[in-house]
């Protein structure tokens, strides 16, 4: 199992680009199922996951060409098969996705039920009631999530989604765009990667209003048509590189990204006391390499701080003057970085979802464990603060979510490299 070898200290500075984002390819990916005809891919990011819903797409019959710059090709045009196996869907949660495309365009979906995760229970019961809603009959039998449309196929229906659900929002999304009449979705997610799928649905045809809004209305069309798309830049990915140049006292430039989605981060960098400068596809950090000062936030869905982007924050709280408190409203379980920060020297306390964190003047390097995807991208942020040695290992989180995340950060000047067992 690989491990990040982490010496702290050095303040981040230099220039990078951001990859594509893994949360908006992934939905995107599963939405290629929607169309007879192929669709074109651009900026797809180098990750785990990204090979794991490909593979998925190629199980289940479509024809899939990577071209060069990453740029892929998927052609459903001969799906054959409706299940998305166990063995995929418990390396990737966000296999599930493929069940809105499959019920809507084939009628049918068998989809391994995903269990819980480091971070909490994640059911999925809102994507399945909303199935039901669009005239899908769902029995669960054997570990798996059966599936199948009435006859004639799946028929418009407004549904309120009563938490708000990214996952869910695209799923159903997914399912009206080929729905018999109107399907309109309430209380639905906001996020950008739920915005450049409906982007992306629309180039293929589909029909949407409200896009960006709580409120999506779908006119359900025949069929879907060829489409070359290129998916958005990654705002989390992006928001780790800041709050890692914030944390270590550097100055960075990120280039191929789009500050108008990370505005409630951007807005708390500043309060820590870095500066901020934006222009159309980039956002330069300059933090004076001065301690930040604490700052305290709470998560929540989009336009709100992103519970992706908690961990990090957490990180960059534990060195900076004074106290934050870090709430965490949208998982249960997902301030499970802090033992393995607390045991770098950080001072962190924990009351049900709130982490109370006490800034102190340095953290100390240390072997840590990683154990999800952002809580991984938070050690290596407390790594790359502390004095002398961290080893990061269970790194696959972290491989699962940022490309190239050694090289990059020795771009920017870091002491960190990867040693393979
Ligand atoms: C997506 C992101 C993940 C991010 C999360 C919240 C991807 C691949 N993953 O995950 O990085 O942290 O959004 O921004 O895009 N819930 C239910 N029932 C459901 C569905 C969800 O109760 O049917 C609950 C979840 O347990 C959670 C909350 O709703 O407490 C939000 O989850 P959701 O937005 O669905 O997260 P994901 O789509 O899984």
């Amino acid at each position: 199992m690989d491990k990040l070898l982490i010496r702290g200290g050095c303040p981040l500075h230099g220039e990078i680009r951001i990859s594509g984002s893994k949360n908006s390819a992934l939905p995107i990916l599963a939405a290629s199922l929607l169309s007879a005809e192929p669709i074109q891919l651009n900026n797809l990011p180098h990750l785990h996951d990204i090979t794991t819903m490909l593979d998925l797409l190629g199980c289940l019959g479509a024809e899939l060409t990577v071209g060069e710059k990453l740029t892929t090709q998927i052609d459903a045009a001969n799906v054959n098969s409706f299940t998305a196996p166990y063995d995929l869907v418990k390396t990737m949660r966000a296999s599930i996705l493929v069940m809105g495309p499959l019920l809507s365009r084939f009628g049918e979906a068998q989809v391994a039920f995903p269990g819980g995760c480091a971070i909490g229970s994640r059911p999925v019961d809102i994507h399945l009631r909303g199935f039901e809603a669009m005239g899908a009959d769902i029995v669960i039998e054997d570990g798996y999530i059966n599936a199948r449309a009435p006859v004639g196929g799946l028929r418009g229906a407004t549904i309120f989604m009563e938490t708000v659900t990214v996952g869910g929002t695209e799923n159903l999304l997914m399912a009206a765009v080929l729905a018999k009449g109107e399907t309109v979705l309430e209380n639905a997610a906001r996020e950008p990667e739920i915005v450049d799928l409906a982007n992306c649905l629309v180039a293929m045809g589909a029909r949407i209003e409200g896009i960006g809004s709580d409120t999506l209305r779908i006119s359900g069309v025949d069929a879907l048509h060829a489409c070359d798309y290129t998916v958005m830049p990654d705002r989390i990915e992006t928001g780790t590189y800041l709050a890692a140049a914030a944390a270590t006292g550097g100055a960075i430039k990120l280039k191929q990204t789009d500050p108008r989605t990370l505005d409630a981060v951007l807005v708390k960098l500043e309060e820590c006391g870095s500066d901020i400068t934006t222009g159309d596809d980039w956002i330069e950090l300059d933090s004076k390499g001065r301690r930040q000062r604490a700052v305290s936030v709470r998560t929540a869905p989009y336009p709100g701080f992103p519970t992706d982007m908690q961990a990090q924050f957490m990180a960059l709280n534990t060195t900076a003057i004074g106290t934050a408190q870090v709430i965490e409203t949208i998982f249960e379980n997902r301030l499970i970085q802090t033992h393995e920060m607390n045991r770098m020297g950080a001072q962190i306390s924990i009351e049900g979802n709130t982490a109370l964190v006490n800034g102190v003047e340095r953290l100390t390097g240390a072997p840590v464990m990683a154990s999800d995807l952002r809580a991984s991208a938070s050690l290596v942020i407390a790594g790359l603060m502390a004095e002398g040695e961290t080893v990061v290992d269970r790194i696959y989180h972290i491989d699962r979510g940022y490309e190239c995340i050694e090289e990059k950060l020795q771009c920017l000047g870091a002491n960190i490299r990867r040693i393979s067992d």
